[in-house]
């Protein structure tokens, strides 16, 4: 068979994979299920480029740690500015079919858990949301025990000449001393230090979005998953990735 547009893409089983259960959806539960398959796409590309970033650093790769970066600030502006698209969901359209998502919830995204594990923030495991033996679960705790992009990092200012030490536990006064001297005399690496700045403040500002959207469309309601909901959510924000690049700031 030839290559066509529609079997390359196959688009036939993406374009009927927006049906949560038989039978007429709400109006704006379209919207809502395609912008979540639309994240969890965006999730896997990120994820795809965030493995490429980490062997890129690790190789000293300046020029394609640099591009990769690029790419995934770029896609992580679209993933934000897809809030907007969100908002125009109303409460009450989305109370139409808030009870059909029982207990489903983005809290349950495992690939949102996995960009959390390659960004280091290893804080809240909570493997049990992920049936035992099941692919989620596998990928989920396969994450949680690999290195992260943080270690790339040190690995690729180690190749640099800097004696970063092995095991830095974050924050560290010891990198952030080194981090202060590269910001000062090697712009080739503080660049890629300040592309992981971005990479931080960007994933806060989505989750900055994702907490207004949630207040504006639930108010104080508890979450479909389970949590306290907003309360919950305003909790994660303002916790950075990479609590060594802001540190520095002030030496700066
Ligand atoms: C009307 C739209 C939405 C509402 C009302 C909403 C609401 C919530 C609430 C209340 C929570 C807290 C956990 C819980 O459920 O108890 C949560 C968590 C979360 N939501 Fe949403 N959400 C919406 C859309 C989205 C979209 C489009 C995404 C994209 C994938 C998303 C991703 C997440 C993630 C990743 C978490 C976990 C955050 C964490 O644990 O740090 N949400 N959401």
């Amino acid at each position: 068979m030839t290559v066509t547009y529609s079997s390359y893409l196959k688009l036939d089983q993406l374009l009927a994979l927006q049906a949560p259960r038989p039978g007429v959806l709400e109006h704006d539960e379209t919207l809502f299920v395609i912008i979540h398959q639309v994240y969890e796409l965006w999730f896997k590309e990120v994820l795809h480029e965030l493995d490429y970033l980490q062997a890129r650093l690790r190789a000293n790769d300046t020029p394609n740690s640099a591009a990769t970066l690029k790419r995934i600030l770029t896609i992580l502006k679209t993933l934000v500015a897809q809030i907007d698209v969100l908002e125009t969901i109303t409460p009450l359209s989305f109370l139409a079919f808030r009870d059909r998502l029982e207990s489903g919830s983005g809290f349950q995204s495992a690939q949102f858990r996995e960009i959390e594990f390659v960004l280091g923030k290893k804080g809240r495991p909570s493997f049990e949301r992920y049936p035992e033996g099941s692919a989620s679960r596998k990928q989920v705790e396969r994450r949680f025990n690999e290195p992260t992009l943080w270690d790339a990092f040190l690995h690729y200012l180690a190749a640099n000449g800097y004696p970063v030490p092995k095991l830095a536990a974050e924050p560290s006064p010891e990198v952030q001393r080194i981090l202060v001297e590269i910001y000062k005399k090697n712009p080739n690496v503080a660049q890629i230090a300040e592309r992981f700045v971005d990479l931080d403040e960007g994933f806060m500002e989505w989750r900055y979005r994702h907490v207004k959207m949630v207040q504006r469309t639930i108010g104080t309601k508890m979450g479909t998953g389970g949590s306290a909901g907003a309360e919950y959510l305003l909790k994660t924000l303002n916790q950075p990735a990479f609590p060594d690049l802001w540190a520095i700031r002030a030496e700066l």
